[in-house]
């Protein structure tokens, strides 16, 4: 079984890792945790579409702070990140000091595990980007997000981006019907079931909606352009996957989602 200790030390080396983007949107020189930076880029842009001026906003896992700056240079909000890995959080002030003069909004960065969140706050927009994924059990997951339905206030908005078993499936399925290998999940994420995490939300949740928000590009850069060019890998920077960020998005082909959840 994967142990929690094992997934924490895998981000603390990643924070290590300063690696350049190869695409600027904002000012910040360093990357997101995500390699395709722009699925990174599409998520930030995805997420950002659901905040507005003036919000009190948290992101739990914000690893580097990349998505809590982007959020604070483009929109007038105050946003807490938070995360376990102590090297994250200490990398995410340092990017913060880099750019601090640029930003609209107020950012901090603080020390925290989602299973035992110590916020005395509450907040408008509650957003994870892949965190919860790294949560090693159902049961886990399930504590975590009660938790933050916690930090809510009434109304308020849980931005839930995760990786989804069906999507996976769906795009999977798509690939072998290419000759091309299963997507296997890495050996620290545990994807959620739709139905099952829809399911145990309504507890607390209203579901708003489910945005498929990488859909077509995941279709294009996942399917299209590695059958094509097989047995040549693709790489992230391939002209094609730029194009594909600005295709109209449709299907349930994304292996990650955004399910959007208001408090009830
Ligand atoms: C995939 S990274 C995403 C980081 C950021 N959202 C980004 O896209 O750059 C996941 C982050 O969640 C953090 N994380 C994982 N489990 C956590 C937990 N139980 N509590 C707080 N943070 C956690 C990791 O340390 C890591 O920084």
């Amino acid at each position: 079984m994967v142990k929690d200790g094992d997934i924490k030390s895998h981000w603390s080396k990643v924070a290590k890792e300063g690696v350049a983007c190869a695409k600027e949107i904002f000012p910040l020189k360093f990357c997101g945790t995500f390699k395709d930076y722009n699925i990174q880029h599409l998520e930030m842009r995805t997420l950002l579409g659901y905040i507005e001026d003036g919000n009190k906003v948290v992101e739990i896992g914000c690893g580097k702070g990349y998505t809590t700056l982007f959020m604070a240079w483009a929109k007038k909000i105050s946003i807490l990140g938070v995360d376990y890995s102590e090297e994250m959080i200490s990398v995410a002030m340092s990017n913060k000091i880099q750019i601090e003069n640029k930003l609209k909004g107020d950012v901090t960065f603080n020390l925290g595990d989602v299973a035992d969140l110590k916020l005395n706050d509450v907040y408008d927009i509650a957003y994870t980007e892949r965190c919860l994924i790294n949560v090693p059990t159902w049961e886990d997951q399930k504590a975590a997000i009660r938790r933050i339905s916690q930090i809510l206030k009434h109304g308020g908005l849980f931005l839930m981006l995760e990786g989804s078993k069906q999507g996976l499936m769906n795009l999977n399925k798509l690939r072998t019907q290419n000759g091309l290998n299963e997507i296997q999940m890495v050996w620290h994420n545990l994807f959620f079931d739709d139905q099952e995490l829809i399911r145990f939300a309504a507890d607390f949740f209203e579901l708003i909606e489910v945005n498929n928000f990488c859909s077509t590009y995941m279709l294009i850069s996942r399917v299209l352009h590695p059958a094509l060019i097989f047995p040549d890998q693709p790489k992230y920077e391939a002209r094609i996957n730029e194009l594909a960020v600005g295709m109209p998005n449709f299907g349930d082909f994304g292996y990650e989602k955004l399910y959007v959840f208001r408090k009830k």
